[in-house]
């Protein structure tokens, strides 16, 4: 079942009614401030930071889902109701909502007014704005209110849910005009306030919480709305808000538009105030100046989508499947440019509260976006290197604000170090940008302990060969890519961090999956090694891969596939001889990227081993057969029911992992039913089953062991996002950046039939066309350039020509 359908010539998702499974979400701003918004108006907004700089409430395990947002009230005679249905829930005679790229619409119906709002943050300004749009589409004039309203968050998200001993005394609020000023903790510390304001003379206000809704209703009944006017109560303490009320007559026919302007404004410490107690507006004026007419709003959001249609224009395909089409040209590079945005703080699942970036996280995005924003992917590397530290260890975690390592969680994630290695390759691969190698980059922060990024590389790979066990496999610390997988924690009693508690490195438990992770970038790192005209060290690299090659074959093999680690005691985790977790999804992924078995048949087994016992129509589990009892000695893993999460869920970041697998031993038709089990729009039809959003990945989907098999959890923030997206355009469709050029080296089904991409590269543009006459899954027979043949796959780079069309036939 579907609850809307997508607008692939507008790029948007059109949700048609309010009552999904569960709140469909969009992001809007680019930089700095950003908001998110459901479809029902819910969602809040912040600025840099969901925790420290939280300008809007949203309420957390609330009783009804998707409390607060950026609501618009209209009173209609008696009827009160939302434009996006929520809060009030009056039902509506039509609505419809359009999530698309940076910005929102929405639209509805009720008793012949209708009401259309359109939102999104511009390029470049700390605001969102909302036009209103009201017309009367009846025969009788219409007298009705507007009515809206944000709820302020005392700035610190966290402080703000828990400290109202302090924080029912200290909000403070101004209002001039129609601008409603938030400026709670500027007095003190904070330089920094935001405003609420319309483009229109308001016939009212109101910044008490208690005075516009009664202490004891919900959002859903507003007395104030109710009585069809605010009180201008200027708010002391408690709960401030703003609402703006504006009385709007429409004749037959008429339309109305007010714009929006909710904003963040920073003042200079000597320049905080306009007089004693008078916060200084003049930021904020000069900002809502920008944004006074419907002219400005509508220059503001094609200046937007100018900025959206370039980005997605770096790559983009024309195939006769619209699914891929669809995904590839923009919903899949959307959410890679979100992950960038957010990593994994701000969501419907992540509170915004919780993690700082992760530093593996963070390494794995970049795959996804470093084609569309190289510039940022630079500076993202060098600010996740500067919190290695000097053994080539790194924090798990930085924050964005400070851009410091966060001890919470520490460090001894043992695959940490490679994912440096991996984010850094992607980007030289991609740009050529040789430079960053030679950057100096402190370690933890300290410039005066500062070497070339070259050198962090290299102590990254070294941290994996200083740190082997008995099997001469590396140690696997707290945990590797799999977080829960924690052999050297041993918790006992609950509340403890299953990752935190205990030694952070045992001396014991080995991980296959981290030997893999070194074949596949520890070549790589050879090969920048090479390309800087460091062969010594090259060799060196290679030698020590070669020998992690061989403790796989020896030590990492179970016979029909790969094992997934040694427990603290050498017991073999993932492998026959277990009684529970048999086998598990991330070896067999990465040992085969990384080309170990393609030779010797292995990997061919390892992959039709993963098809036999953890395929499943929802997409590929993590392990079989789920934990059903919580062993001491493996940890987080086995906490969770089966099914659920790293317990045998579909983890949907590693599905990618087994496409590419087989996309290295030429099997296109199995990488790209894969590839469909999990892709958003392949699956739009049973939304009922799936839930989250049908035009963005989530985290996981239930495994076959769990009660809600097939149903997904913690849409958007996932390094899902970069790793399909790597896999479709890298793998299947074979468009991947080499250290010397692109190569064409697709990976198709049978039946794919021939397509066109459209590549931006180094400032090239690529026109590529792919013919498969013979339908073949794998090979190209030939390539032509620009008319002349080249030998081989690559593309020689010449960055002097503007466009270069290819045409690749496929065997
Ligand atoms: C979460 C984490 C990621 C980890 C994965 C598997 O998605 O963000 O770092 O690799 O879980 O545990
Ligand atoms: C990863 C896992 C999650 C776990 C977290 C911290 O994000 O996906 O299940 O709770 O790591 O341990």
């Amino acid at each position: 079942m579907k609850y809307g359908f997508f607008d692939d010539n507008n790029k948007e998702y059109v949700i048609t009614t309010p009552k999904t499974p569960l709140p469909w979400i969009n992001y809007l701003g680019c930089t700095d401030f950003f908001s998110l918004i459901s479809n029902t108006c819910g969602g809040y907004t912040f600025y840099k930071d969901a925790k420290l700089l939280r300008m809007t409430r949203y309420r957390y395990n609330d009783t009804t889902l998707d409390t607060n947002g950026k609501y618009f009230y209209i009173k209609d005679g008696d009827t009160i109701w939302n434009p996006g249905w929520q809060p009030t829930k009056t039902p509506l005679d039509s609505y419809e909502c359009r999530h698309g790229i940076g910005y929102s619409k929405f639209t509805g119906v009720k008793n012949d007014v209708e009401a259309a709002l359109v939102t999104f943050v511009p390029i470049g300004d700390p605001v969102e704005l909302t036009k209103v749009t009201l017309t009367n589409k009846g025969t009788a004039k219409k007298d009705i209110q507007l009515f809206s309203y944000v709820e302020w968050c005392l700035w610190n998200a966290d402080d703000d849910m828990k400290n109202y001993q302090r924080n029912l005394s200290i909000g403070e609020v101004e209002v001039v005009d129609s601008t409603i000023y938030h400026k709670t903790e500027y007095r003190e510390r904070r330089n920094h306030y935001a405003v609420y304001s319309v483009n229109a003379k308001i016939d009212g206000f109101e910044t008490s919480r208690d005075e516009f809704r009664g202490a004891y209703n919900g959002p859903d009944k507003p007395d104030a709305v109710i009585e069809g006017k605010l009180h201008n109560t200027i708010a002391s303490g408690w709960y401030p808000i703003a609402s703006h009320q504006l009385n709007v007559s429409l004749a037959p026919g008429e339309s109305k538009t007010f714009v929006f302007a909710l904003g963040y404004v920073e003042n200079a410490e000597d320049d905080k105030w306009e007089k004693p107690g008078i916060i200084n507006k003049k930021k904020a004026n000069e900002l809502l100046a920008k944004y006074q007419t419907e002219a400005d709003f509508d220059e503001a959001f094609e200046k937007l989508n100018a900025y959206w249609n370039d980005l997605l224009s770096k790559f983009h395909i024309e195939s006769k499947d619209e699914h891929v089409n669809r995904m590839v040209n923009i919903w899949n590079q959307y959410q890679c440019m979100v992950t960038f945005n957010m990593s994994r703080s701000a969501s419907y699942y992540e509170t915004g509260i919780g993690r700082g970036m992760g530093f593996r996280d963070s390494c794995q995005d970049l795959l996804g976006f470093v084609h569309l924003i190289p510039d940022r992917a630079r500076e993202r590397i060098i600010d996740i290197a500067s919190t290695q530290f000097q053994d080539g260890s790194a924090y798990h975690q930085y924050q964005p604000l400070t851009k410091k390592g966060n001890s919470d969680i520490g460090s001894g994630f043992n695959d940490d170090p490679l994912w440096l290695i991996a984010g850094t390759s992607a980007y030289i691969r991609e740009t050529g940008d040789t430079s960053i190698l030679k950057e100096m980059v402190p370690y933890d922060n300290d410039m005066s302990v500062a070497t070339t990024l070259m050198e962090h590389l290299k102590r990254s790979f070294d941290y994996i060969v200083n740190h082997k066990g008995p099997h001469d496999l590396p140690l696997i610390g707290r945990a590797d890519w799999n977080d829960c997988l924690n052999l050297n924690c041993f918790s006992e009693h609950p509340g403890e961090s299953f990752q935190c508690f205990g030694p952070s490195e045992g001396p014991v438990a080995e991980s296959v999956f981290i030997a893999g992770m070194f074949v596949k970038y520890g070549r790589e790192y050879a090969d920048l090694c090479k390309l800087m005209g460091d062969n010594a060290e090259a060799d060196r690299a290679l030698a020590e891969v070669d020998k992690m090659i061989k403790a796989i074959e020896k030590d990492g093999w179970d016979g029909e596939w790969f094992v997934r680690a040694y427990d603290a005691y050498s017991h073999k985790v993932g492998s026959k001889e277990c009684d529970e977790g048999q086998i598990y999804i991330e070896p067999q992924g990465m040992c085969v990227m990384a080309g170990v078995g393609v030779d010797d048949g292995n990997a061919v087994k390892a992959l039709d081993s993963v098809k036999e016992k953890l395929d499943t129509k929802y997409g590929v589990m993590i392990l079989q057969p789920a934990y059903t009892r919580y062993h001491l000695e493996l940890g987080e893993i086995s906490s969770y029911p089966p099914g659920y999460k790293e317990n045998a869920g579909i983890f949907c970041h590693n599905n990618p992992w087994i496409s590419i697998a087989e996309t290295c031993i030429g099997r296109g038709d199995r990488a790209f039913e894969v590839y469909k089990k999990t892709c958003p729009s392949y699956i739009e039809d049973i939304s009922e089953i799936h839930r989250t959003e049908p035009y963005v990945y989530s985290q996981m989907v239930a495994g076959a062991d769990a009660k809600f098999h097939g149903e997904a959890k913690n849409s958007w923030l996932t390094g899902t996002a970069a790793w399909t997206f790597t896999n479709i355009s890298q793998y299947i469709l074979g468009i991947y950046p080499t250290l010397e050029g692109l190569s064409v080296n697709p990976c198709t089904p049978a039946e794919f039939g021939d397509f066109n991409v459209t590549r931006v590269y180094r400032g090239v543009t690529y026109n590529i066309e792919i013919k498969n006459p013979n339908k073949v899954q794998k090979g190209v027979a030939s390539l032509l350039v620009d008319g002349k043949e080249v030998e081989g796959n690559i593309i020689p780079f010449d960055g002097s020509k503007k466009t270069v069309s290819v045409v690749a036939t496929m065997k």
